[in-house]
């Protein structure tokens, strides 16, 4: 797949609403009622990525101050709703704005960040040093997951 231009993309904090036609196109196909948004978009500790080319959002994440039970640690955050645009997949856009959450993550001194992952997105985790628990688990409408993690103190 050719790459583009080096250095082509930028990655800052957006409004939800922002993440919608993404969420819509790449993610949420199914839903039909409109409603693109998830209950802890408005949360104080919740803050949306998104990474530009150009002037377009071509890739999305959402990043929400919640804990997850497998886990022993405090300061978790969870990643939802990470999508690249279809024509831009593969180019490094995830990666840009992976890594940017993980600055912003260190600065907020959050422990780990954890995901429900699908198995077709795994090996985009694992690209960016994330680990995965065993178990494969069904979220209905999407198919199968497991949890990955990252601890941020295994990164500079
Ligand atoms: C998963 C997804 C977000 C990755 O975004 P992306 O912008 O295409 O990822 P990048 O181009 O930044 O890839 C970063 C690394 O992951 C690897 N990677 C990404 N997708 C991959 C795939 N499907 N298979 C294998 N490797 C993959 C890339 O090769 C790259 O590795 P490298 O840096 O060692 O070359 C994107 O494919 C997507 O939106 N998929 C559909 C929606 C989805 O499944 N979202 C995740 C929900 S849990």
């Amino acid at each position: 797949m050719q790459k583009l231009n080096k250095e082509p993309f930028h990655t800052c904090i957006i409004n939800s609403e922002l993440t919608y036609d993404i969420r819509k196109k790449i993610l949420w196909p199914h839903i039909t009622n409109g409603n693109y948004s998830i209950e802890p978009d408005d949360f104080d500790s919740t803050f949306h990525l998104g990474t530009y080319f150009k002037n377009q959002i071509i890739s999305i994440g959402t990043f929400i101050k919640e804990n997850n039970s497998k886990f022993d640690d405090d300061a978790q955050y969870r990643l939802r709703a990470m999508a690249t645009d279809k024509d831009y997949q593969i180019k490094g856009a995830g990666r840009n704005l992976f890594l940017t959450a993980l600055q912003i993550l260190k600065k907020k001194k959050i422990m780990m960040l954890w995901c429900d992952a699908r198995l077709n997105a795994i090996p985009f985790y694992k690209a960016l040093g994330m680990k995965s628990l065993d178990q494969i688990y069904q979220i209905p409408n999407i198919g199968p997951h497991k949890t990955m993690y990252i601890y941020l103190d295994s990164i500079k």
